[in-house]
């Protein structure tokens, strides 16, 4: 059979897929964009509980990981958090800041796969679902792909867009990374990031009573001795415990800055002065229990937790100063070492991936490959949780659709 001839082929049908394919497509470029899903998007359609965290007003390289997270500066400046909203707003989607600059839509993130898919269609972009590449191959002037439907297509251009590994269920697979390593290019060490963290056994006997309690806290990772040194941020977020250990913004945003053998530190009552304030409940009423007080601050069967672990009982009145310390230590300098994540399994995104420095950072083209380009999660960008990542999905497959 003849092979079908395309100007660029993209393979991964996601959100930096179906970008690229649009901003190819608009240049008059003949695009195929293939998945081996049934439906286009589906990271974005359970994305933000269904209401897809699109993009964040405040998107820069500070919110991304990876080896040279300023790679990422370049696509982000030229099409920016700004003007996907613009997109956005023509599309006609109402949509709204939930918390730190996060755009959701208002309705159903099935309105940004309709609006691309719209404008798929009108740019002649040709999508082919339930199809994924056997072998890819180069040959001269492009490459040669050939199809699980017995097809062959042949493209100048050839896109790796298929994302991640995580959530394997959902139909993630490590393709980008293996086609990337055929043709040569470095794939840094992956590891699931935006997940859970998990406890052993023992702790997660203590904490089990907490299962389902929230807290807004303050969380760091705290680098183990022999960790190469480098920027830990604190987040302010809610903490989830969960009955495999924590979970919640915070902790999923704290999880790609941890490494197994590293503890975390997290404070409980952020920007409180706890030894004041139960030292001020004290003189008002030392009849108080000591975690009835602590229960006014933080949510109450946590400030039982905390006592009970900590074997501080009785009122406020049969407490010492040296106590109270004790007790504010254990809520803002809560010390706890987590044994792993929850795994691909429920991880958000993919830490590593595709080099960057093997690709070009205005184009995403692979410097030693001509025709070829990585884009969104495929390459080593990550983006912290609140709507980065899918920014630099549309702005890396914006990058490249310019060119490719
Ligand atoms: P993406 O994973 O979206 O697309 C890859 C495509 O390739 C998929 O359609 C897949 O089927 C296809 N594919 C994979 N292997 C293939 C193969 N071998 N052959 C053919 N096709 C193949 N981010 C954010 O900014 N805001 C948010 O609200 C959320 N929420 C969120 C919730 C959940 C539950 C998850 C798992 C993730 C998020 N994210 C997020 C992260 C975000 O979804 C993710 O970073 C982007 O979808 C990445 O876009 P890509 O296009 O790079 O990959």
């Amino acid at each position: 059979m003849t092979p079908q001839s395309v100007d660029v082929l993209i393979v991964g049908a996601g959100a930096a897929g179906m970008m690229c394919a649009i901003e190819a497509g608009r240049r008059g470029r003949s695009v195929r964009l293939l998945d081996h899903a049934r439906a286009p998007g589906e990271k974005i359609r359970i994305s933000g509980g269904g209401r897809c965290n699109f993009t964040n007003t405040g998107t820069g390289p500070a919110n991304f990981l990876g080896e040279n997270p300023r790679f990422a500066t370049s696509a982000l400046k030229r099409f920016s958090q700004h003007d996907f909203v613009k997109r956005v707003d023509r599309a006609g989607i109402a949509w709204h800041e939930k918390t730190l600059g996060q755009l959701f839509c208002d309705d159903s993130a099935k309105q940004i796969i309709r609006m691309l898919t719209d404008d798929m269609r009108a740019a002649g972009v040709v999508l082919s679902l339930g199809v994924s590449v056997e072998r890819v191959a180069r040959v001269a002037d492009g490459f040669e792909a050939a199809l699980s439907d017995g097809t062959t297509v042949r493209s100048r251009a050839l896109v790796l867009a298929t994302g991640g590994k995580s959530i394997p269920r959902m139909g993630a697979t490590g393709w980008a990374y293996d086609a990337a390593r055929q043709f040569g290019l470095r794939v840094t060490d992956t590891r699931p990031a935006l997940v859970p963290l998990t406890f052993e056994a023992g702790l997660l006997e203590t904490l089990k009573p907490l299962a389902g309690v929230a807290v807004d806290v303050s969380v760091t990772a705290v680098p183990a001795s022999s960790s190469p040194k480098g920027d830990r941020p604190t987040f302010n977020e809610a903490m989830l415990f969960t009955h495999r250990g924590l979970s919640g913004p915070a902790i999923l945003q704290i999880s790609s800055y941890w490494r197994e053998g590293e503890a975390i530190t997290v404070a409980m009552a952020p920007g409180e002065d706890l030894y004041a304030r139960l030292k001020a409940a004290k003189e008002e009423n030392g009849k108080q229990m000591v975690h009835t007080a602590l229960g006014h601050i933080i949510p109450r069967r946590l400030a039982e937790s905390v006592c009970d672990r900590e074997g501080i009982k009785g009122k406020l009145a049969e407490v010492g100063d040296k106590t109270l310390r004790r007790l504010d230590a254990a809520v803002n300098g809560w010390t706890v070492k987590p044994v792993g994540s929850e795994g691909y399994r429920t991880a958000e995104v993919t830490l590593g991936g595709v080099a960057t420095d093997q690709l070009d950072q205005q184009t995403m083209a692979a410097k030693e490959v001509p025709g070829l380009y990585v884009i969104g999660e495929a390459a080593d960008i990550t983006g912290w949780l609140g709507g980065y990542n899918f920014q630099w999905a549309w702005s890396s497959g914006w990058a490249a659709g310019q060119v490719c």
